[in-house]
């Protein structure tokens, strides 16, 4: 028996999860899958219910797994509290003690959305993305860190720290991704002014010996930020570290209208985690008006990459199509004047496309 756990997190996560655990459990029925879904805690619920974002239950439930799916973390309530006890860490620790270190996040446009982005269609056309982002290491996880007083004076540090080793294996993810896509990688660094980036240089070079056959460019960050505005379909696979990886793929993000649409899977030796891209939107949480599309379609990828249920997968994205062609939006891709549905009719709407696929 195959087993999921969903832990909804925060704000917007609990509906956009109900929404998406109805859309696994349609498909689920049609192909007779055996598979249980479990809820957890992590973030702030966790933080209100045990003090701890990432309780030791939850981490076990997540161990135990075949695939994690997650809403969101993080909100207004809990802004005030130390480092250690942020809804944020709850998520950092999974994917530091999971050895998630691999996160894709594809950003391609949907055809009926070419209204929504802010760049002008002719930029846009054939924009068709995968961020391959480092998401166990750098600044985000480096010692040492920490702020202290001195004199009366505030100063804080981190530390942006790679080894060979920890580059090598994301290198190695992206350069397989991109055989599989149109065999082109641009790796994204700051080799001009960072140590660090310049052995991340060094050893994607490296690894790119062994695949001749996948055109290789390095661009320093910021123009790489410049360019994914300028002329987006330049790029097919984006290999960047931590941080980078987190600041563009939020830019490439609007590149496709919303980052209500995108889905991600965090990988590493075992069990994946599948979230959408998009934080957990506190203004408008409770409300049913949340985009569930980018947690549908992480399950479509949690079906791809840990289950083995790839034509599921497909179904799943296919029915999205379906209902962007149905002209049903949530409010964040709507046009100006047009009708806008919630979150839970999104959800439905998605199940019932699924449903009609299987009867036509
Ligand atoms: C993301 C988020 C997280 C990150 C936050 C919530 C810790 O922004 O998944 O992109 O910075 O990685
Ligand atoms: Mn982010």
């Amino acid at each position: 028996m195959t087993t999921v756990v969903f832990f909804p997190g925060d704000g917007i996560g609990p509906e956009i999860c109900a929404a998406a655990r109805r859309v696994l459990e349609t498909v689920q029925e049609q192909a007779e899958l055996p598979l249980t879904v479990v809820e957890g805690l992590v973030g702030g619920a966790a933080l209100d219910a045990h003090d701890d974002p990432l309780p030791p239950e939850s981490l076990e439930l997540a161990r135990r797994a075949d695939a994690v799916l997650l809403g969101a973390v993080g909100g207004p309530k809990w802004d005030g509290l130390p480092p250690a006890k942020r809804p944020e860490q709850g998520l950092l620790r999974l994917r530091k003690e999971l050895e998630l270190f691999a996160n894709l996040r594809p950003a391609q446009i949907f055809p009926q959305l070419r209204a929504a982005s802010p760049l002008r269609p002719e930029l846009i056309e054939g924009v068709d993305i995968l961020v391959v982002r480092e998401l166990t290491g750098d600044i985000y996880f480096g010692e040492p860190r920490g702020a202290e007083v001195v004199q009366g004076k505030r100063r804080a540090w981190n530390t942006m720290v790679y080894d060979e080793d920890e580059i090598r294996r994301i290198a190695e993810v992206a350069f397989r991704a991109a055989r599989d896509r149109r065999r082109r990688l641009c790796s994204v660094d700051k080799a001009n002014v960072l140590e660090t980036t310049r052995l991340w240089r060094e050893v994607v070079t490296e690894v790119g010996r062994d695949y001749p056959d996948v055109e290789l460019q390095h661009l320093y960050v910021d123009n790489a930020a410049m360019q994914l505005v300028r002329a987006p379909a330049q790029f097919d696979v984006i290999l960047t570290g931590n941080m980078f990886g987190d600041i563009l793929s939020d830019e490439a993000s609007q590149l496709t209208g919303s980052i209500g649409m995108l889905a991600s899977a965090s990988l590493g030796q075992g069990r994946g985690m599948y979230e959408p891209i998009h934080g957990s939107a506190p203004d408008i949480a409770g409300q049913d008006r949340a985009n569930p599309l980018a947690t549908i379609l992480s399950v479509a990828m949690m079906l791809r990459h840990s289950l083995d249920q790839a034509p599921l997968a497909e179904r799943i994205e296919a029915a999205v199509l379906r209902v962007l062609d149905q002209g049903l939006r949530t409010a964040d891709i709507a046009a100006a004047g047009e009708p806008v549905v919630g979150t839970q009719a999104m959800g439905e709407a998605v199940a019932a496309a699924l449903r009609e696929q299987a009867t036509s």
